[in-house]
């Protein structure tokens, strides 16, 4: 029992056998904290949130979520433990409605009553998606349908929520109010992972960071001494200089 919300120890993985892209990584997630995953193009970020994620075969080292081991689950199975994934790309249905993305997170819970209060809990977090809970996915603007990809994750009710890079592509206004959400999720009791490229926004509201390269965990570290470390900055997270 290590009273972690996800504990990852010596993973390897690759998409096929020959290749390891993970090759031996270790993180620890505390109950109701944001962690974030750095590092460059090509790292193994991605294939870090897929392994735990079940959808990149795992060939060493184990996966606990809240102290059980999911290493191996397979995917569909995750979201029954607790576990949620936004993926970067492709993450909602353009031609179904807000509301029935939203559905479509909770596809496994028949009762309606059971719907619609999950529904009214996700759209107090985004307002501005009830108001438009008619309308197609696929016609709103690129902060928007990130909001219903993690509006469509949190319909499972799940414990840890895994997100890539979800400030790729939004102007630097858009990632403040998604990463705002971020900070309003964790409020909810719900433990985040994330992913970014974006160090500076993501560490501002993260309590510790891991930094990738190479398919190894680097550094690890409190998310405000990462920022504030000028090597750190320059060698890993495109920051030239100090990281004012
Ligand atoms: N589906 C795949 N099949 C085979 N190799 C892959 C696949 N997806 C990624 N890779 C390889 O795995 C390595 C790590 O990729 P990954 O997508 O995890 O990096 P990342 O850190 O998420 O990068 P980025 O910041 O560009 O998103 C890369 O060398 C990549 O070519
Ligand atoms: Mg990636």
């Amino acid at each position: 029992m290590t009273g972690l919300a996800l504990h990852v120890q010596g993973l390897v993985a690759g998409y096929t056998p020959e290749v390891d892209i993970l090759r031996g990584i270790d993180i620890q997630v505390r109950r109701g904290e944001i962690v974030t995953v750095l590092g460059p193009n090509g790292a193994g970020k991605s294939t870090l949130i897929k392994a735990i994620a079940g959808l990149v075969p795992v060939r060493a080292g184990h996966v606990e979520l809240f102290d059980e081991d999911i290493t191996g689950v397979p995917t569909h199975l995750m979201t029954r433990r607790g576990l949620a994934y936004v993926p970067q790309t492709d993450n909602i249905f353009a031609r179904l409605s807000i509301e029935e993305n939203l559905q479509m997170g909770a596809y496994v819970e028949p009762d309606r009553t059971e719907l619609k209060r999950r529904a009214t809990r996700i759209y107090a977090v985004f307002p501005h998606l009830r108001e438009r809970r008619r309308q197609a996915a696929g016609t709103l603007s690129g902060g928007e349908r990130q909001m219903v990809a993690i509006g469509r994750a949190l319909m499972a009710e799940p414990r840890l929520i895994m997100l890539d890079e979800p400030s790729a592509g939004l102007s630097p206004k858009m990632v403040g109010m998604v990463f705002a959400k971020l900070r309003d999720i964790r409020e909810m009791g719900i433990t985040i992972l994330l992913v970014e490229q974006n160090a500076k926004a993501a560490l501002a509201i993260s309590d510790s960071a891991c930094i990738l390269a190479e398919g190894r965990d680097r550094i690890h570290g409190a998310a405000r001494s990462l920022l504030d470390d000028p090597e750190v900055g320059a060698l890993y997270l495109g920051m030239r200089g100090a990281a004012s």
